[in-house]
């Protein structure tokens, strides 16, 4: 299979995932599942770790994919593309604080933020999975060009 296909598939699988886990472990703390809400959410954290590495892997050795439908439809693209990266990574930055009130046992605050981030986080990977389909499935042949490229088009 195509790299140029091939690595944004794995990454993307690893948001779906991540985003799953992230689920299963706010169900887990609702049942009151302390310990087993922990490990979830630290699963959650490596798979969008994963995620992040193979994404920042492919920007810089191969390129990032630019819009291959309509040009016309491409100015609505890219402003979700920044709405979908802007959403991102405010859930990794929401996530670290999350992580680091729930192993400093800040609990009132945590559960605060906790139910914040995991909305945001849905949200990022639903608007990754949906840059995914426009890019790869509905409108493939886009070509693979430098970040800023792909993301601004200068
Ligand atoms: C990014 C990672 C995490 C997220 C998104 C997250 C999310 C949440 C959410 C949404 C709640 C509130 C559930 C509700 O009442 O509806 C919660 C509560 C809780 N979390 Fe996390 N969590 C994360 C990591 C952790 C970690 C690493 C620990 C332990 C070290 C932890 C321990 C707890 C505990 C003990 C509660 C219950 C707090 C209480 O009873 O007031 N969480 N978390």
């Amino acid at each position: 299979m195509d790299m140029h296909f091939l690595l944004p598939t794995i990454s993307t699988s690893f948001i779906v995932i991540s985003a799953v886990l992230v689920g299963v472990g706010w169900v887990l703390i609702v049942r009151g599942k302390k310990e087993a809400h922990q490990s979830m959410m630290v699963a959650g954290a490596v798979a969008a770790l994963l995620f992040f590495i193979i994404y920042m892997s492919r920007t810089i050795f191969v390129g990032n994919t630019a819009w291959g439908g309509d040009p016309e439809m491409e100015i609505f693209y890219r402003i979700f593309l920044i709405f979908h990266i802007i959403l991102a990574t405010a859930a990794a930055v929401f996530g670290i604080s999350t992580l680091v009130l729930g192993f400093k046992k800040k609990f009132a605050t945590h559960r605060r933020w906790g139910r914040f981030t995991s909305m945001i986080w849905f949200s990022s990977a639903l608007t990754g999975v949906i840059v995914y389909v426009l890019l790869y499935l509905l409108y493939p042949g886009g070509h693979t060009r430098p970040v800023w490229e792909a993301i601004l088009g200068v």
